[in-house]
């Protein structure tokens, strides 16, 4: 390995590039053994600039291992966001017969002379598992200059109706193409006019299709879509998802316009997407996201290198009271970084007693805890500190609210709206909250209730601190079973 990744708030078990910028994960798909990570990267800073895709891989989306640039730009622009997919039966006629690899990506031409600025859809592809990519020479294959903001496109194979379907951004909107070849697409329909959050333009769709736990054979459809930040708005971007129907043309919601369901209730997840041909035998809808927000994308305090990814998820579909909604949870291979540090059940704390992990010290943690409350009981973890300092990860149970506090969380003060407490609604169950805690050195992920709500976040503390505490603000708790370990660097 040529890079040490030891600097102070390099993230130690989620992807992020040896140098320079990081955005959207671009491209994900299982081909012949590996996991394939796009992004939008720039290679010649650590700030946003003209758009390449950086690559890595990974056999088991724990250790990734960085690899040369993928696609570049070109005259007809920078390459934004988009996807790849395995073309099998060799639908585009790329491959000879055989099967390979095809990008659906945006070209973002900002040239007036040749017609900028414009965004346009375009394909490259690669007979060599990604290591090399050859432009389609007909690109691009999709253009309509009514729309401005046209991109992101994600593409996968609709073995029903035996054919491509691509869903794009379009303003505030999605819009739904169809193609035998990815080379001619067809429109089919626009969704969003009225429905779901409107706070800003609407960018990287996903659409599949996920069965729902616990209902024999009932699937469902999901469309993510991440949103612009609002600058009258303190969250900034953020995910949104729908549920509901999908016959190959028209998405239709399973919810009322007004509804609006958040993929994450914390600051920094955004533009994620999911993996494309993971195998029918895993079956698994993967999913990653940019741990970031446009807010304060580009100030972050990180040297040499700015922006890495969430920890790899499993999305689910499960019935709640108000309907079917997504769950999280990261993936099992990440327990393979695991050593135990810390293990105790059956034991009731109260407010004003001592900390029970005072012996912890890291900054790399994972924590497992199952807590019963009384109906007025609050009690929170601090993470990378003690003493007021530190990240606070609470849950109220009067508010039946569970919160990330990140004001006293270290460096906070390179934007205005990142110091910041915010949180979600989230009811016990039979009395018990779960708390799945991820802390690397530049971020917080909670997965609760098996992932029914989960705040993803960044935090900038200082390195010296790597105390760990659980206390109880109100009232008194038992813990029906607490495990923390420590995680080994993946670098
Ligand atoms: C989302 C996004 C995409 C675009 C890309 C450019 O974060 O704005 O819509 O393709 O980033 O880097």
């Amino acid at each position: 390995l040529t890079k040490s990744y030891c600097e102070t708030f390099r993230p130690q078990f989620h992807y992020s590039p040896a140098a320079n910028w990081l955005n959207d994960p671009n491209g994900m798909v299982w081909y012949e053994g590996e996991y394939h990570l796009f992004y939008q990267y720039h290679p010649h800073s650590s700030v946003w600039g003209p758009m390449h895709w950086g690559h890595a891989v990974s056999k088991d989306l724990v250790f990734w291992e960085e690899l040369p640039i993928a696609l570049k730009p070109d005259h007809n622009g920078a390459i934004f966001s988009g996807s790849a997919v395995v073309d099998r039966h060799d639908t585009t006629d790329f491959f000879g017969g055989g099967s390979g690899l095809v990008a659906i990506f945006t070209h973002h031409d900002t040239n007036p002379v040749s017609g900028g600025p414009r965004q346009r859809q375009s394909l490259a592809y690669s007979t060599d598992k990604g290591r090399t990519w050859m432009m389609y020479e007909g690109n691009p294959v999709l253009e309509d200059e009514r729309h401005i903001d046209y991109r992101d496109p994600k593409v996968f194979w609709d073995n029903e109706r035996q054919q491509w379907v691509m869903v794009l951004a379009a303003g505030q909107r999605v819009l739904f193409y169809h193609s035998p070849d990815l080379i001619h697409w067809s429109f089919g329909s626009e969704f969003g006019t009225s429905e779901g959050s409107h706070d800003g333009v609407w960018e990287c769709p996903d659409l599949f299709k996920l069965p729902v736990m616990g209902r024999g054979g009932e699937s469902k459809w999901v469309l993510i879509v991440s949103i612009g930040p609002n600058d009258a708005l303190a969250e900034g971007s953020r995910t949104q998802y729908f549920v509901g129907e999908f016959d190959g043309v028209n998405f239709i919601s399973d919810n009322p316009p007004d509804t609006v369901l958040w993929l994450d209730h914390g600051r920094d997840n955004y533009a994620g997407v999911s993996w494309s041909d993971v195998p029918a035998e895993d079956g698994r809808r993967l999913f990653i996201g940019w741990m970031n927000n446009w807010k304060y994308a580009n100030l972050l305090p990180t040297e040499g290198w700015r922006g890495a990814m969430t920890l790899p998820r499993e999305l689910e579909l499960v019935v709640c009271e108000d309907g079917i909604r997504l769950r999280q949870q990261p993936v099992s291979e990440l327990e393979t970084l695991r050593t135990l540090k810390f293990q105790l059940e059956d034991l009731a704390i109260q407010a004003g007693d001592g900390n029970l992990l005072q012996s912890i010290q890291g900054n790399t943690l994972e924590i497992e805890a199952e807590i019963k409350l009384a109906d007025s009981s609050s009690f929170g973890f601090r993470i990378h500190g003690s003493q007021g300092q530190g990240t606070v990860i609470g849950y109220d149970a009067g508010r039946s609210y569970l919160f990330i506090d990140r004001r006293n969380a270290g460096i906070t003060d390179f934007h205005p709206e990142f110091s910041c407490e915010h949180g979600a609604d989230l009811k016990p169950s039979g009395g018990i909250v779960k708390l799945h805690i991820f802390a690397d050195r530049s971020s917080v992920e909670v997965f609760a209730n098996d992932g029914l709500a989960v705040l993803t976040d960044q935090v900038f503390p200082d390195p010296a601190h790597q105390e760990l505490e659980l206390f109880v603000q109100e009232g008194s708790i038992e813990i029906i079973a607490l495990r923390i370990y420590g995680l080994k660097s993946i670098w």
